[in-house]
Order: structure tokens, then sequence, then C-alpha cells
């Protein structure tokens, strides 16, 4: 292996949806994943297969339509997890097996019960057994941050005569500063030599999880765990976009022996896959996050405004084209426009996998939208190509909504929805009209859903923006989906949110 190549394990999948609130249907799953791949990713750890049915068919799904990148499925260090992870990734082009077992004392007291030897012994078979599956074993000392060195290096030893190829020091509780990662990290590869990588996963409760990755990767570790946006479990995980932009940024300052450390990505599809995670899980970078947040680029400030304007560089250290912001969100095609430029369009907004029929269905789109906004930017085309892709599933279908509400009045309305080839209509009153639509929609599918989350934002600026509408809903007290909505109405699109709430649902079960 190039020795100065940092390996990106991207954990968006797994740990990232881990962040509450963050769970994801099949389809948005491969969504996500078809973006690692096209950003170059090298391992997509696609989430836990043992975990849950639904769990299992997304790495399932995942493994079959990747084929650049290797593909992961977590495993406690326990038979009946390798087994599900083992038949998860077998399609995947390439795969890996990931388990895992708490090393700290605080952990094996409490929470294992079992004495360091215990877990050795377990550690040991896990990967022993995980190799009858793949050659590709990574092991992880859960808690690696809080543990003991010369338990480290006894336990890293046994599961590296076992099979064990990565070893991987988590930070589970995000607890270290970055020089203690530095001289554990450094420890480590000395100890290991070159017989297992060594990577890191550092939490980011103290926020710190891309400073030690960072330091990790100077004191020798060769792969980094990491998520879009900082996605994870708490305070999340290290941001991959942080992490990789810092060392393209800075590569006079990681430079080793004139040598560049560098990773295999895809810098210009950052900001997509940003886009894409934000949409899909409903959270959203906060405006100041920096690479991807609103604000990363923009400068308010005149004296800035004016120094950009004379030079980018006397206060731009990277230009927004490297994450694959396209220079001022031009404005793009017209109602005159014909297919031909529509298609264009979307393979330079890198949308090149599209097939006839989602071309067809977003230009209907496209067209419609012409006639009531006037100015389409790329944002705007971009949301209605992801919208697209997120609402395959379409039990029910939103034909038209009709609305009633004056001041000092009751709202109510009247929805129509197709199911099964039939045309439902129904109408409901409500305390608002959010209240009305959700109301009829329940009665005309029979499900009750109770609203946790409703998120309403605008594509682009304007007072004829779309709205792009979230809805995190709970159908029959079990666990909620999110549902997208998009329209210039933001009544339509909370509507269609609604709908595709309770598809995401009805797909899952
Ligand atoms: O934070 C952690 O320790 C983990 C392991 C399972 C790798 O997510
Ligand atoms: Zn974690």
């Amino acid at each position: 292996m190039d020795n100065n190549k940092i390996l990106i394990f991207d954990t968006t999948l797994r740990d990232g949806e881990q962040s509450p609130g963050a769970s994801m249907n099949i389809a948005e799953k491969i969504q996500i994943a078809l973006q690692l791949e096209k950003l170059n990713v090298d391992i997509i750890e696609a989430g836990f297969a043992a975990a849950s049915p639904g769990d299992f068919d997304a790495i399932a799904k995942i493994a079959d339509v990747v084929n650049n990148s290797r593909v992961c499925s977590l495993a406690r260090a326990v038979d009946s997890d390798i087994k599900a992870a083992g038949e998860a990734i077998q399609k995947a082009k390439m795969n890996r097996i990931h388990t895992f077992i708490a090393t700290s004392p605080i952990h094996m007291e409490y929470k294992l019960k079992m004495t360091p030897d215990e877990v050795i012994k377990r550690a040991v078979k896990a990967v022993t057994y995980a190799r009858t599956f793949v050659d590709d074993v990574e092991f992880s000392l859960e808690d690696a941050g809080r543990s003991e060195m010369s338990f480290m290096k006894e336990i890293t030893q046994a599961v590296i005569e076992a099979g064990a190829k990565t070893i991987n020091l988590p930070d589970t509780v995000g607890y270290r500063l970055p020089t203690e990662i530095y001289n554990m990290v450094k420890e480590m590869v000395d100890f290991c030599e070159d017989k297992a990588i060594i990577s890191l996963h550092n939490h980011n409760d103290l926020g710190l999880a891309v400073a030690n990755t960072l330091a990790g990767i100077q004191a020798g570790a060769r792969q980094v765990e990491c998520t879009i946006n900082g996605l994870g479990e708490r305070a999340g995980n290290a941001a991959m976009e942080e992490v990789v932009m810092t060392l393209k940024t800075r590569k006079d300052f990681f430079a080793k022996n004139d040598k560049i450390f560098d990773t295999n990505i895809n810098t210009k599809e950052i900001y997509t896959a940003s886009r894409l995670v934000a949409t899909i899980t409903g959270i959203e970078p906060q405006p100041n996050k920096a690479i991807v947040g609103k604000n990363a680029f923009a400068h308010e400030s005149g004296i800035h405004q004016d120094g950009v304007l004379k030079h980018q560089e006397t206060y731009e250290i990277m230009k927004p084209e490297d994450i694959g912001i396209e220079q001022n969100n031009s404005i793009v095609l017209g109602k005159h426009s014909g297919r031909a430029a529509f298609r264009d369009k979307l393979n330079t907004l890198g949308f090149d996998d599209i097939n006839d029929k989602e071309l067809n269905i977003a230009f209907d789109r496209f067209k419609i939208l012409c006639d009531k906004k006037k100015d389409i930017l790329d944002d705007d085309i971009r949301m209605i190509i992801t919208d697209e892709k997120l609402n395959v599933e379409k039990i029910y279908e939103l034909i038209s909504l009709q609305l009633s509400d004056f001041s000092g009045g009751i709202p109510s309305a009247v929805v129509s929805i197709k199911y099964d080839g039939k045309v439902i209509v129904d109408a409901a009153i409500g305390n608002g009209t959010v209240d009305a639509v959700f109301k009829t929609i329940d009665r005309i599918t029979g499900f009750n859903g109770k609203l946790l989350e409703y998120q309403v934002n605008s594509v682009t600026e304007g007072k004829d923006a779309l709205a792009k509408v979230i809805c995190k809903v709970s159908f029959e007290g079990e666990l909620p989906t999110i549902g997208h909505g998009l329209n210039i109405d933001t009544m339509l699109a909370s509507a269609r949110a609604y709908v595709s709430a309770l598809n995401s649902y009805l797909s899952l079960k």
C-alpha cells in the first residue's frame, strides 16, 4: 500500500444513522451509497446487518449496486452478528466485516461483565469466524480512548494473528485531546509495524473529532472513519469533508519526507453528498459549519468582499468549486429549453446516471416550474431530481389538494389520493391548514400519523422559491419515518411530504 494514502472509511450509513432522528429507508440508503461511491470513498460501512431485517436488506442491496468502493457491515463479536454481516455483504465486489468488542476497564467490567482474558478469547473467535466469510476483517477496540495500552497491545496482537487486517481505535466517548490521540496512535503504529493498518474513529463530544483524526494521521494512522456532515451518535463523528479538505488545503503541513498525504476522494462531489445527506435525514448542517455550511463561503463584511473581489485568496483558503459549488448558482434553463439541454444540465450537476423514465418525469416537473418561477437555478434542478429519487415508492400518490382558510374561519382541506389504481377523495377540518391536510390524508389512507417534526425551507432565495418540506411522522405508534415534499406551494409540498413519510413507512413493513 502507498504509505501516504489515507483510506477514507465512511460510516454515515451506520454511525451516522445512529444520530437521533436520522433513520433512513432502503431507497435513501442506496442513494447515499451511490453518492459515496461517486466521492470515491474507499470503504462504505453500509450498516449493522444484525440490527434488523431492514438493515440487512439495505446492506445487501448496497453490496449489489456499488462497484468501486469496498462495502462493509458492522458486527458485534458474536457469531450471529458475524454470520448476518457475512451474508449481507456476500455479493459485494469488494467487502469487509468490521467486528468489535469493548476493551476499556469500565466497559469490560460494567457493560460486558467479562474479564480481559474472556474479551481476548471472544475477539479472536470473532475475527477467526469473520475470516471464513471474507479476507478483509477490521477489528475495533471499542472505547480504545479509555483503554490501557498494555491490554490494547495484547488484544491487537491476538486479533492480528487471527487474521484482522485493520485495527481501529475508537475514541468512543470523544474524551481525548489531539496530543493524547497522537501518542496512542504512534505507540500502536510502532507496535503493529506493517502487520495491520491503524485506523481512527473519533467522536465529537468535545468538538475535537476532526482535530483528533488529523493528529492520528500525523502519528501514522492510514485509515480514518468519518461521516458526511459529521453525523453520528450524540455529537457525531469526524466530518469527512473537514478531514479531506484539511489534508488537501494544508498539503504543505501534512507532507512527510516530501511525500504528500492524500486521499482518493473526489472533492467536487462533497457538496452534493452533503446536500443529499441533509435532505434525506432532515438534519441541516449549522450555517457556520466548516466546508458545507450555508455561510462557509459567504463574505458579509465589506472589507472581506472587497478583498475577495480584488483577489480571491485574500480571504478564501479554498474555492467553492473545489467542493462542487458552482459559482453564483447560475440561472440555467427556461421554458424554451428542450430535453437535450435539460439532460446536459443534469450531467454538469453530476446526475449522469439518470435513466430515460426519470429524465421524462423530471423534465415535466421542470416545465411546470418554468410556468411559475422566473429564474430556474441549479439548486432548483438539483432538488427536483433528488425529490424524484427519494420518492420512488408511490403506494399512495397525492393527486390534488384544495384548501379553504380565512381569518377567523375553520380551516378545511379536500384531498384526492390515488391508491391501487383508484382515486379516493375526502375532506376534513383542522386547527390549522397543516392539521386539516394531514387529518384528511389519515382519513383517506386509514393510517394514523403522529407528526413529530415539520420543517419548511426554501430551496433558493425569492418569493417564488420552491418550498422543501420534511415531515417526520410516526404511523400506528411505530418508529418514525421521514417524508420529503417539494413544490412552489408550501401546503402542496407539505401534503406530499406527509404522503411520502407514509410510503416510506409502508415500504419498511
Ligand atoms: O464509537 C464506536 O466505538 C463505534 C465502534 C462500533 C466502531 O462506533
Ligand atoms: Zn462510533
